[in-house]
């Protein structure tokens, strides 16, 4: 089935959110969705990275979805360096599947909260591609066990996920401002090499690095927000904190902090 790009995403089963975290997540996506694409840089530029990893991939009959799938940034892009490919974009997040530019073509999308599992139509996939959403659900390497399971033998998974490493100057300043971290808890980049592993065959295994220094840490949070990312299970903080995380976003000159680091992954089922 093949929806316009303006229909309603379609819903296989009532998916209610898992947990209260889960909600907080889709109501800031939800709020971000106007401006998602034009504010999600490094999100665009990772999926036009993907998409051309999928170039020379042999793909099989069977599903093909794009787990986490947004606005479509993957899903196009690897459309456009494969126009036989069209994946199913799963998400559970309404306002950003229905975003979509003019230009898009129509794929079909599917309302579906990926802590639930992937659903029964996913089983035997021949692509399961995903880009900067896994660390969103609330076992990342639970589920991505599972999604390795429900590729066909000779399926691919192709991922990109921040890890643990990211966010360095936020999490330095942090400490000297003695405030909490608010951000995302990150997965560890090893344990989800070690979960693809146990099931796939690693083609592209590699952590890239972006560093930037960020001079004010408002901007920086501003950023987050305006792509919806800025749900934190441990909540935000006060006015005076965000003072005192301030005075202590400094790092010196010299130093360039990480900002991501993007796991990316390309695999196969034996
Ligand atoms: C940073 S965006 C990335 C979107 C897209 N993959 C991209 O690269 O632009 C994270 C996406 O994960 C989705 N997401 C978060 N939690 C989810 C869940 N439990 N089930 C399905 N999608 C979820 C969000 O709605 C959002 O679309």
């Amino acid at each position: 089935m093949v929806e316009t790009p303006r229909a309603k995403a379609r819903s296989a089963a009532p998916a209610p959110p898992t947990t209260a975290f889960s909600e907080r997540v889709r109501a800031c996506f939800s709020g971000a969705a106007p401006q998602y694409e034009g504010s999600a840089r490094i999100q665009r530029a990772i999926a036009w990275r993907l998409g051309h990893l999928c170039q020379p991939l042999a793909i099989g009959p069977g599903p093909r979805a794009d787990l986490g799938a947004g606005t479509g940034l993957l899903a196009r892009s690897i459309a456009q360096h494969r126009p036989d490919l069209n994946l199913l974009r799963l998400d559970n997040c309404q306002a950003l599947l229905e975003t979509d530019p003019p230009e898009a073509g129509g794929s079909e999308r599917l309302l579906w909260d990926l802590n639930l599992g992937l659903p029964a139509q996913l089983a035997g996939a021949s692509l399961l591609a995903s880009s900067f959403a896994l660390q969103w659900l609330e076992q990342p390497r639970l589920q991505l066990d599972q999604w390795a399971s429900q590729l066909a033998r000779g399926g691919w998974l192709v991922l990109a996920v921040p890890c643990a490493a990211s966010f360095q100057q936020w999490r330095q300043a942090a400490e000297l401002a003695n405030v909490p971290f608010t951000g995302l808890a990150l997965p560890q980049a090893s344990d989800l090499i070690n979960a693809a592993e146990r099931q796939l065959k690693l083609l592209r295994c590699q952590r890239l690095r972006f560093s930037r220094r960020r001079p004010q840490a408002l901007a920086f949070l501003r950023e987050l927000k305006a792509i919806g990312a800025q749900a934190s299970p441990t909540g935000q903080l006060s006015p005076a904190e965000l003072r005192r995380l301030q005075t202590h976003w400094t790092p010196s000159p010299l130093d360039c902090p990480l900002e991501w680091e993007v796991l990316l992954l390309l695999a196969r089922k034996p």
